[in-house]
């Protein structure tokens, strides 16, 4: 029997606030006073002075007006369900979303959430993640509120051996997305990492759950370096944020918006018309579809060879430099080699 999904998960961000905040955020030009927002959410005016003190240390300017009430300059860059929701009207990908200020990972609730039966769409965002997991049982580090953390749970009708391709497919959306915010052009290293001056911008984490014969449900979780002024010293030589390559701060809102729409697309036009204009996409946009020099890593080997395009599914062909022929690449980490 199917599974009601969730109402309420613990921790998500109070969806008054986000009311609150959506009011503020669509009448930036005017003074609203502290009696109209708390009757138009529906809490006591003390309610709305302690949550706007709250926005405050959050970085939302709102300014006070001693007796007119609230109002803030600018929309503030926090991804909240009703700012995103208005802008996705009519798309799965608006229908439930789930805020956190903070969580452990999005991959980890958004998994959870398919356990419990929530239907396909959801999104799940975090302003900070205290666990966030990237590839092969590494960790995801990101300071908050500067980047795009966010998990998207699918429920596709497709066999798992082509879940591949839903890797690709996100891949593809991220990089389309990121590129009109960049002047170079974001390269992606096969899965799906996103790269511009050869350094990491965007690591995707695909997890499902499946039998050999269907997937379940199907998480994709997606990390973004937008607005990091500097990378941890360790991994400045190997990863870079959008804004470090362009000097200039960009919105978090405005990329995720047009992140899932993209995803929307390309995710439509595979189920409508299967891998092809994907496998097609990828050549067009990624350097590591044929006659990359790379290093490949997997769990049981480490071998270097050529790249040779991708298998229907989505699997990397790679023409071995040890002369044992063309192997098909499941899962792995690659790296360029001059
Ligand atoms: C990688 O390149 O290793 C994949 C990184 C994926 C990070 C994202 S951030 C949102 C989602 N939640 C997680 O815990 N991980 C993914």
């Amino acid at each position: 029997m199917a599974k009601k999904p969730t109402t309420t998960l613990p921790g998500t961000t109070d969806r008054r606030i986000d009311a609150l905040l959506t009011l503020l955020a669509e009448n930036t030009t005017i003074v609203i006073s502290g009696a109209k927002i708390a009757k138009e959410i529906g809490v006591s005016r003390q309610v709305v002075w302690s949550w706007i003190q709250k926005l405050r240390e959050l970085g939302v300017r709102v300014k006070g007006h001693p007796h007119s009430g609230y109002h803030i300059e600018r929309t503030p860059d926090i991804l909240l369900p009703q700012l995103l929701s208005h802008r996705l009207y009519g798309m799965p990908f608006a229908r439930r979303i789930f805020h956190f200020f903070k969580t452990d990972s999005t991959n980890t609730v958004a998994m959870h959430l398919g356990e419990q039966g929530e239907p396909h769409g959801a999104i799940v965002i975090a302003e900070e993640q205290t666990a966030g997991r990237g590839r092969a049982g590494r960790s995801w580090i990101a300071e908050k509120s500067a980047g795009i953390t966010c998990s998207i749970l699918l429920r596709p009708q497709i066999p798992p051996a082509y879940a591949p391709l839903l890797t690709l497919v996100a891949g593809l959306a991220a990089r389309d997305a990121s590129a009109e915010e960049l002047t170079a052009i974001p390269d992606i290293r096969w899965p799906n990492d996103l790269l511009v001056d050869g350094k990491k911008f965007c690591g995707i984490l695909t997890e499902m759950h499946a039998e050999p014969d269907r997937i379940h449900y199907a998480v994709i979780g997606i990390g973004i370096n937008v607005n990091q002024t500097k990378m941890p010293a360790d991994l400045a030589d190997i990863a870079t944020s959008l804004r470090i390559e362009t000097g200039k701060t960009h919105s978090r809102l405005e990329l995720l918006i047009r992140l899932l729409r993209y995803l929307d697309r390309y995710y439509n036009q595979f189920l409508a018309e299967g891998a092809a204009p994907i496998l097609r996409r990828f050549s067009e946009v990624s350097t590591y579809f044929e006659g990359k020099r790379v290093q490949i890593t997997t769990s049981a080997e480490t071998f270097t060879g050529t790249t040779a395009g991708l298998e229907p599914s989505g699997v990397l062909r790679v023409a071995r430099d040890d002369g044992r022929g063309v192997e098909a690449v499941l899962s792995g980490d690659v790296g360029e080699i001059a």
